[in-house]
């Protein structure tokens, strides 16, 4: 069964037998020192989807006494250890900067690709995509947990793109490391072979050298072209996810481009095989495994990437959650709201949960800022089609774990005056009259000759689960606000083509 897990991957990964999956694709974050900014609909509001950025503080302590720990009885775990500690002594036992970062985020990779290797069937393999932040380090922590000979390629991924580089070249690459589980990891190159180039004139091509006459160019060529050509470990012809199609794109900010992993999956597995991506962001891996009628399992930390995941499994290939894959940690009843929002560390993904739900994007918090906080659900640009310009309107949401107060909803009523914002204020307790009076004495909002309540109230309730899609009449926002993300090209299989024909 296709599965989607929200959460920690580590956590997930703990759980699950030893030899499962047959093929690993994935792209973890990069050690990029950035933060990336989610653009998951056509508003302009963003949404920060995950950091990147590591720093050497108490938990990075903990899972690193967590591996020493698990060393005693694992020799995965004991020869992450080793490799650990040598680079400890290579980056100086730094905790702060660049090197304590590095130490930070390698503390985070080593246990998860010790669990990756232990969940991996014997002809199992696994692509790890980064990049020469800390492809160099997550190479060695590979030797040590794949073992040395179980290494088959580094791959370089050669793409084009602008660059303001103007003390080195333009970084223009990432790497792919591969390696096997055993020696006899499965492996089918020829299950991705290309087509060769067209030879044209003489001395174009190796095949060119030599005398050869136009004839018996064209004869080598028909000869070749046949089976295509073996790829070498650069790939130069899938280009950056930069240049994707307006159709594959949608918007999360390190989608990665289909046909790349779609290579990695045709190599190293069959049809029927069950693929991993334990970082799965807006679902490349499973959908190009889906594609290639693969089993699979996409966990990822956060909600926002889940959405986008769903969206894409929904119009690409007709798949709908709980009946088609098994979908968990995601809410899909009161009960597991509410075991969300008891949970401290989940607390940010039920918020973005909600504010989600009705097509905003959570980012930064505004207002009163306590824990039951607020998010401000970004702004968009409203054409006014009066004034002939462009307005710039702000909606706000907050949302509410507890019981509202009356203070609560004035201060909201307070943000929103302030930001010339309308609002949705999201609860799971109920609201009283008192606050549906402040609500009412907010008065309405008018464009596009529609009114709209200024301020608007919404219970998380049972009733959202029988049918989410009531909540666009419950709460009536400016169509623009309610735009889903873009809709993806369906994809027909092999099997429902041949169904057709016949
Ligand atoms: C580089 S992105 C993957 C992008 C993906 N290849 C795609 O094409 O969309 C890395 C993802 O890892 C997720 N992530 C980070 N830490 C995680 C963790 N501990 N468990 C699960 N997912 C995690 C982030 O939320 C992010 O979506």
């Amino acid at each position: 069964m296709n599965k989607l897990y929200f959460g920690d991957n580590l956590e997930v990964m703990r759980e699950m037998d030893d030899q499962r999956v047959d093929l690993i694709c994935t792209d973890p974050p990069f050690n990029s020192g950035r933060d990336y900014n989610a653009f998951l609909t056509d508003s302009l509001a963003q949404s920060k989807a995950f950091t990147d950025t590591w720093t050497w503080d108490d938990p990075a302590k903990d899972t690193r006494a967590n591996i020493e720990r698990r060393a005693r009885t694992s020799d995965t775990y004991k020869a992450l250890d080793s490799c650990l500690k040598g680079y400890d002594l290579v980056l100086q036992n730094a905790v702060t900067g660049n090197k304590g970062a590095m130490r930070a985020y390698l503390a985070f990779m080593g246990p998860r690709l010790a669990e990756m290797h232990r969940i991996l069937t014997d002809k199992g393999s696994i692509y790890l995509h980064c990049d020469p932040t800390a492809s160099h380090y997550l190479k060695g922590v590979m030797d040590a947990v794949f073992e040395g000979e179980n290494f088959r390629n580094e791959i370089v991924w050669g793409y084009k793109g602008p660059s303001s580089a103007k003390r080195w070249f333009p970084r223009k690459h990432d790497i792919i490391l591969f390696y096997g589980k055993t020696i006899t990891s499965f492996f089918n190159p020829d299950g991705v072979r290309v087509a060769y180039k067209r030879i044209t004139g003489t001395g174009a091509s190796s095949l060119t050298r030599g005398n050869r006459t136009p004839e018996e160019v064209q004869a080598l060529e028909e000869a070749y072209s046949e089976r295509g050509k073996l790829i070498e470990d650069y790939w130069v012809d899938i280009p950056s996810a930069g240049h994707m199609s307006k159709k594959e794109r949608l918007g999360y900010p390190t989608q990665k481009p289909r046909s790349l992993y779609e290579r990695m999956i045709k190599a190293s597995s069959n049809e029927g095989d069950l693929v991993m991506d334990p970082f799965a962001g807006c679902g490349t891996t499973i959908d190009a495994a889906h594609t290639l009628n693969r089993f699979w399992i996409g966990i990822d930390l956060t909600i926002l990437s889940l959405d986008p995941m769903r969206r894409r499994l929904h119009d690409r290939h007709g798949l709908e959650p709980s009946k088609d894959y098994e979908i968990h940690g995601y809410p899909t009843n009161m009960q597991e709201v509410r075991m969300l929002v008891r949970d401290e560390k989940k607390y940010h993904d039920f918020s973005n949960w909600a504010v989600t739900r009705l097509g905003l994007q959570p980012t930064k918090s505004v207002g009163d800022g306590g824990r039951d906080g607020e998010a401000e659900v970004g702004h968009i640009t409203l054409w006014d089609p009066e004034e002939g310009e462009t307005t710039n309107t702000r909606i706000f949401a907050e949302v509410k774990s507890g019981k509202p107060t009356i203070d609560q909803v004035k201060s909201f009523c307070r943000t929103m005056d302030k930001h010339n914002a309308i609002g949705v204020f999201i609860t799971i307790e109920p609201v009283t009259s008192g606050m549906r009076q402040e609500a009412a004495d907010m008065g309405t909002f008018s464009h596009n000759n529609e009114t709209f309540p200024k301020l608007q109230f919404w219970q998380i309730d049972d009733a959202y689960f029988e049918n989410p899609s009531s909540l666009r009449s419950l709460i009536r926002l400016p169509k623009q606000w309610l735009e889903p993300m873009r809709k993806m090209e369906r994809h027909f299989t092999d099997t429902q083509m041949t169904l057709n024909l016949r």
